[in-house]
């Protein structure tokens, strides 16, 4: 498979900068050619973000899974798709080539049929990094049911809301998961998710730490027998190959829980051509992906960055992608290396916040591998520190091999603004230029363009999108209103990040973090407002308020002042309650770093909480707290600053 679309020069970056912006239509079917189409589209694009409406390759019939597969059997049917690296580095590499993988995803579509799932109905995926995650997630796209993947460290009761908003019918779990030491209980969890659930109706079981597990008759079945019965139905009915359903090219392909600065995580809903097109040609273009590389992004496919990267991006490139079922500490702080030294990795694609995590551990893990495959190195999630970038760079890289940046977001898709590997400059921390076809503009609070330089001679200001690109979001699952508010509304005709940037006079992009509630902790997005219900709920709290803080290793911490009623025992076990709480409702991964106990919170007379006044505290800030008049009682603050954690 070869790439004609790849960018291979700054000045054929420039040029299709330039086409893509000038002549969207030309420059899109142009690269859309390149792709296995059922019919081919009527219209490009048409779309207006007052509604939102947006419409790519309108009018097209594609399955997604005849590109991701299909197309590449007869030339790479024996190439390696997925390389599974388990958890536990005795345990057998699994090495899935394409003509497996299309047997597996047929046999599991074949699954999915038997078990009820049509086209269009929503099946929550929740199971660890193993290779039927992949068959799970593409079985689905086969017979063109809509996926919903969550997060392994997500609750029951998290799942239990995003059942609920998705109307979801059918679910795909494991009966345990291995993460580093640990075994997690994913079935028991979804069993816990499903009391008092009215809507689903089948469960399917793959056995992978084989822990007990309840299985109700007539409602949850084992993966291994099913996909043996649909083995025989191979035999019986001469089912070949399991037809892929002809989808529409504006058909919503998966829906992704994320969360916001407002109420519960909304499901971004993505489609299927437009999302098919723009992470094949990122994926291709940043990592200058060249046929054969090892491709390894260590990210969960529960987050968005695996579902672009590591499934639908690198497979319908005919890519080699590497899975990984573990953690980067386990069985000790070089296990990346080791992947990467195993399985000559070419590209590696992970967080600022690993990389921070892997430097506290010295150079010790990085001996005696031989990371000499490497040629790309790759960030996500959040903005990295210089000295993250420098680490990575020299002692990974050992300084041949260039960095990308890459900023995007859940609801974008997949990348929008980055350097392309050894195409375009590398600038640490900057995550540098937006790809073609991709708009970025700074505005102020009135949505004004900015225009005057800082004092730093840059541009500084809240980062929008002029245009839509093939992979924006399409709207928020069974509630479309609140997408336009969420993304659109901030500023008229512009598509909203919500996060700040700068700018340079080259036209370089640094994404400075979130200027709205939202914190990025370990490159994970939660929202304030979801943390602080969480500890709501806790009997005793009367309110909270949480606000994040520049944490070594992940980015940003969780600190949460709490108003509390009555201690129950001492300060210490209420706040072991208060986390046991938030892990309860939302998830290990929500849980506050610090809890103080404040007996009020800085408010306005209009009852407003001034959370300026408490980020700057939990950031250590005591002296210079900004206009603190519009407090109703002065003394709260001193009292925080006091008790400061
Ligand atoms: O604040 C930005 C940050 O992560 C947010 C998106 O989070 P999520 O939807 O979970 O997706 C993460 C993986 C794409 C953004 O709004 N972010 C992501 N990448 C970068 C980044 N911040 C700075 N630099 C990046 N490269």
């Amino acid at each position: 498979m070869s790439y004609p679309y790849q960018i291979r020069s700054m000045e054929e970056y420039e040029k299709a900068y330039k086409d893509s912006i000038s002549h969207p239509d030309k420059f899109w079917s142009s690269v859309a050619e390149h792709f296995r189409w059922k019919k081919k589209w009527n219209r490009v694009l048409e779309w207006n973000f007052k509604e939102p409406r947006v419409r790519w390759f309108d009018g097209a019939k594609l399955n997604i899974t005849e590109n991701c597969i299909d197309r590449h059997l007869e030339k790479l049917g024996d190439k390696p798709a997925i390389i599974w690296e388990p958890n536990n580095p005795e345990e057998r590499v699994r090495v899935v080539t394409y003509n497996r993988l299309h047997k597996r995803v047929c046999q599991f579509a074949q699954v999915l049929k038997n078990n009820g799932v049509k086209k269009g109905d929503r099946v929550c995926i929740y199971m660890g990094m193993v290779p039927e995650l992949a068959y799970a997630i593409l079985g689905c796209a086969r017979i063109g049911a809509i996926h919903s993947v969550i997060f392994g460290g997500f609750s029951a009761q998290s799942i239990a809301d995003r059942l609920y908003d998705a109307e979801a019918e059918y679910i795909v779990t494991s009966d345990g998961a291995y993460r580093g030491g640990k075994d997690i209980p994913l079935k028991s969890v979804i069993d816990d998710a499903l009391i008092g659930n009215r809507t689903v109706k089948k469960v399917i079981v793959y056995t992978r730490t084989r822990t007990p597990v309840s299985m109700l008759k007539g409602r949850d079945v084992w993966w291994e027998d099913e996909m043996e019965y649909a083995e025989t139905q191979v035999e019986k009915e001469g089912i070949v190959s399991f037809p892929a359903e002809e989808m529409d090219a504006e058909d919503p392909l998966f829906i992704l829980y994320t969360s916001g600065s407002t109420g519960k995580p909304k499901g971004v809903v993505h489609s299927s051509a437009g999302y098919m097109v723009w992470t094949t040609y990122s994926f291709v273009n940043v990592f200058q992906y060249n046929p054969g590389d090892i491709h390894f992004c260590t990210a969960d496919i529960g987050w968005i960055t695996g579902h672009s990267y590591i499934i639908y991006g690198p497979l319908s490139a005919g890519a080699t992608s590497v899975m990984f079922e573990g953690i980067p500490t386990w069985p000790d702080a070089g296990r990346f290396w080791d992947i990467v030294d195993k399985h000559k990795v070419n590209i590696l694609y992970t967080a600022p916040t690993a990389i921070r995590s892997l430097m506290g551990f010295g150079l010790g893990p990085l001996k005696g591998k031989d990371l000499s495959s490497l040629k790309i190195l790759g960030t996500v999630g959040e903005p990295i520190n210089e000295e993250a970038w420098h680490w990575y760079d020299e002692n990974v890289g050992k300084k041949k091999c260039p960095v990308v940046d890459t900023w995007w977001q859940t609801e974008t898709g997949g990348i929008l603004i980055s350097n392309l590997a050894g195409v375009t400059p590398a600038r640490p921390s900057w995550a540098t230029l937006p790809m073609p076809g991709v708009q970025p503009v700074l505005v102020d609070e009135n949505g004004k363009e900015v225009t005057q330089k800082d004092e730093h001679g840059l541009l500084n200001g809240n980062l929008c999108i002029k245009a839509p690109w093939p992979s924006i979001i399409r709207t928020t699952y069974g509630d479309h209103d609140r997408c336009r508010q969420n993304y659109f509304a901030a500023y008229p005709n512009l598509y909203f990040t919500g996060d700040g940037a700068w700018k340079d006079d080259k036209g370089n992009f640094r994404i400075t973090g979130r200027v709205d509630d939202v914190l990025n902790v370990s490159g994970h997005r939660i929202g304030t407002a979801e943390v602080e219900n969480a500890i709501n709920m806790h009997t005793g709290v009367v309110e909270s308020a949480v606000v994040g803080y520049p944490h070594d290793v992940k980015g940003q911490g969780i600190y949460a002042y709490v108003v509390y009623g009555h201690i129950h025992g001492d300060e210490e076990m209420t706040r072991r309650d208060i986390l046991q709480t938030v892990t309860r409702v939302i998830g290990a991964i929500a849980k506050p770093d610090k809890i103080q106990f404040v007996k009020g919170l800085p408010k306005t007379r209009s009852g407003k909480i001034m959370r300026r006044i408490l980020r700057k505290i939990a950031e250590g800030e005591t002296s210079n707290l900004g206009d603190t008049t519009a407090l109703l009682d002065p003394g709260v603050v001193e009292e925080i600053k006091q008790g400061k954690l």
